[in-house]
């Protein structure tokens, strides 16, 4: 049996991509598979946490004993995600958030014509970002996907986005991160040195993250 060392906490999850329409028939999105968030939500579950899983569309199952609401755009995650905020305990963003969306979706098919075209792009607001600055008793997790300078950006972005934790991916690496089974990750806190988590499976990782959370 599971310790139950989460009992009675409402935890908030968001995971997988965010997709944006350009047409009919056509979208942008990313790599995520909802993977790293899935087993969050499943092991914080199973430890007793109320969860409340806000998806963008993947290939997974639904993690058992979880609610799951079912998002498409960046725009709907936010909304969903502003809703549930103010109820939960710990939020944790492992989303991959689209960083833009169409100006204007098209609605009929965008026909080719043998030239180039340009779409117009305009940012996405930083969910996460937001949270951090309206957060009163919530902790916030974030998760960041880094090339380089792992440590440095991560700290950045711990700051700027005001949060309790910021688990840092090195997406550089094949064997680890988008779509893999297994993640090595460190986690970021303010003021503490950064923990390594040497890679594992994301099952494990997700049990050391909540692990980590407890202690906040
Ligand atoms: O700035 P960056 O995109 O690297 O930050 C990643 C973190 O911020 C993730 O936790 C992601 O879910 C969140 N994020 C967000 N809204 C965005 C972009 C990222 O909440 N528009």
């Amino acid at each position: 049996t599971v310790k139950q060392d989460l009992a009675g906490v409402n935890l908030l999850i968001s995971a997988g991509p965010t997709v944006e329409e350009i047409d009919p028939v056509r979208y942008l999105t990313n790599h995520s598979s909802g993977k790293m968030g899935y087993a969050l939500a499943q092991k914080a579950a199973d430890r007793g946490a109320n969860v409340t899983l806000v998806s963008g569309p993947t290939q997974l199952s639904k993690p058992s004993g979880v609610a799951v609401i079912d998002i498409i755009s960046a725009k709907e995650l936010q909304q969903k995600v502003k809703e549930k905020f103010e109820q939960n305990d710990v939020v944790i963003m492992a989303a991959a958030v689209s960083d833009f969306h169409v100006k204007q979706i098209a609605k009929q098919k965008i026909k080719k014509n043998g030239q180039s075209m340009h779409l117009d792009l305009v940012a996405n607001p930083d969910i996460l970002a937001d949270l951090g600055h309206i957060k009163t008793h919530q902790k916030l997790v974030g998760f960041a996907a880094e090339t380089q300078n792992l440590i440095e950006n991560g700290n950045k972005k711990l700051v700027k986005k005001n949060l309790d934790m910021l688990v840092l991916n090195d997406v550089s690496r094949k064997d680890i991160g988008f779509n893999a089974a297994d993640n090595e990750v460190r986690l970021l806190r303010p003021k503490k040195e950064p923990k390594l988590i040497a890679k594992t499976s994301k099952d494990k990782i997700a049990d050391e993250i909540l692990d980590e959370l407890t202690s906040l």
